[in-house]
């Protein structure tokens, strides 16, 4: 019998499944490659110390209003903001927030399986001792070739989708907690194994000075978006996914102590990534390659450091290894609210939901692949004017050139999750009365009043005005004034 706390998904064997669930999404592609190109190239030690402070005032209490949310409301995360706001007689409107979320969820998870194919493509590739002995340019040519080569591109794609689905559709218990449990010690055993090769064996000196060395001067409204934007990705904050794996905790977990853990330990990893990584690049003297920031830079790089060392067919295919997991991880949880929501809403079992859910990002990820083959968006807006019947010539502008890639990740990390996160600070701040967040949370009164200070002021204007500073909106107020 299903009483009012019970979720129909069912529920983690124990705190620390969800801990390492809530870890093995939060860490992904964004810790072991954004956060170290980022860190290093904005302003080193000072970039981390603005992170650091977007970690603590907005990634954290705002991770603790997910999970909060998620416990409350035991559902996806659309049906749990509809039957909170229900019970505590706020608009129906908010369930919207849980919309948008598993939509901007299945948009990140549109490229993000098309990178996670990459990397699945890449461990074979490394096992096959095929980057043994090739020259940069060599690697890189085999890279230009793969990245366009469509078909190559849509299979392992599918494969990436395929393995998302299979997990996913298997269930909290048989399915996402089996994945976890086994994947995360393997991710970070491999991580640690990497460190100290790359500590051992390479310029180890001149990466610490490129990751903490602190520049001030790089500082910029601009640095600043980023430091937040990737706090936000990183973490796995504002669409949903941590609200999903929040509504499957039992009661009695504290919260703070749960969502402190899960941040210290990705940032962990993001610096341990960085210390198997930039050694390595130091090393190979590859700093200038590293200016250009893509995504495929990555693929493009560690071929040729593994192919150069002796060990290199072993430690190449554990590197890609590593980011397999970390990728696959990441990916069911920006599945799951979908596909919980499917499960309740539509009435449909958990692999037909999966299988529906997973075709329909798997289609959206077809654009995201052609983006990389060349497509960008004045192609495609050309295309769909021309099929409507009437080509109208666009005016010009330099936004059409970008590829569909870009726009969806400037779109998500920068914008859209910023701002549903505000809209969930204000839901958990400023609506839901105190009371009830303070049983929620169960926390000594001075700790939760420290939550609930940043929640309400902190967390939300902390975020609007980057969003402000970064548009230039700031600036323009400013000087609005100042006349
Ligand atoms: N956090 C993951 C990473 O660092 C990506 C990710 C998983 C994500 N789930 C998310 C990003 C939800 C935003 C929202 O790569």
């Amino acid at each position: 019998m299903t009483t009012e706390r019970d979720t129909i998904h069912g529920e983690w064997a124990g705190r620390f499944t969800f801990f390492l669930a809530a870890t093995g999404s939060a860490v992904g592609l964004g810790n072991l490659w954004k956060f170290p190109y980022v860190a290093g190239s904005s302003g080193g030690g000072s970039f981390l110390l603005v992170y650091l402070l977007c970690l603590f005032l907005i990634g954290l209490p705002l991770m603790m209003a997910e999970i909060m949310l998620g416990r409350m409301g035991r559902r996806s995360p659309v049906n749990a903001l509809r039957r909170i706001s229900q019970i505590h007689g706020h608009s129906r409107l908010w369930k919207w927030l849980g919309v948008v979320g598993m939509l901007i969820a299945c948009l990140i998870l549109s490229y993000y399986s098309v990178i996670g194919g990459w990397a699945y493509a890449y461990t074979v590739r490394a096992a096959s001792g095929l980057f043994m002995g090739q020259t940069m340019d060599g690697v890189v040519s085999l890279f230009a070739r793969f990245a366009s080569d469509a078909e190559h591109l849509l299979a392992w794609h599918t494969l990436f989708m395929l393995t998302t689905v299979m997990v996913v559709s298997r269930g909290v218990k048989r399915g996402l907690e089996f994945a976890v449990t086994w994947m995360m010690p393997v991710l970070l055993v491999i991580l640690v194994v990497l460190v100290i090769y790359a500590v051992r064996n390479a310029d180890v000196y001149n990466a610490i000075a490129f990751l903490f060395h602190p520049d001030f001067h790089k500082i910029t409204p601009d640095v600043v978006l980023t430091a937040m934007g990737h706090a936000f990705f990183t973490l796995s904050l504002g669409m949903g996914a941590i609200m999903v794996y929040g509504s499957y905790i039992g009661q009695r977990s504290s919260i703070c102590g749960l969502s402190s853990a899960i941040i210290i330990t990705d940032t962990m990893i993001a610096i341990l990534a960085g210390l198997a990584i930039f050694p390595l690049v130091f090393s190979f003297q590859l700093e200038g390659i590293m200016i250009r920031s893509d995504p495929g830079l990555l693929f493009r790089i560690f071929p040729y450091v593994f192919g150069q060392m002796p060990a290199g067919i072993l430690l190449g295919t554990l590197f890609f290894v590593l980011l397999s997991i970390a990728a696959l991880t990441s990916a069911i949880s920006l599945l799951e609210p979908a596909v919980a929501w499917l499960v309740e809403s539509r009435g449909m079992t958990r692999p037909h939901a999966s299988a529906w859910a997973g075709f329909c990002v798997w289609l959206l990820g077809l654009v995201s692949m052609l983006s990389f083959t060349g497509l960008n968006l004045r192609d495609m807006l050309t295309a769909v004017s021309a099929w409507l019947g009437h080509y109208s010539p666009m005016f010009e502008h330099k936004f059409y050139s970008q590829s569909f890639f870009t726009l969806i990740d400037f779109m998500t990390a920068k914008l859209l999750l910023p701002i549903s996160g505000i809209l969930i600070a204000i839901y958990t701040g400023w609506l839901l009365k105190s009371d009830v967040s303070k049983q929620e949370l169960s926390m000594s009164n001075w700790s939760y009043q420290c939550w609930r200070g940043l929640i309400r002021y902190v967390t939300p204007v902390a975020i609007f005005v980057v969003l402000l500073n970064a548009t230039g909106a700031l600036a323009w107020i400013i000087r609005l004034i100042n006349n």
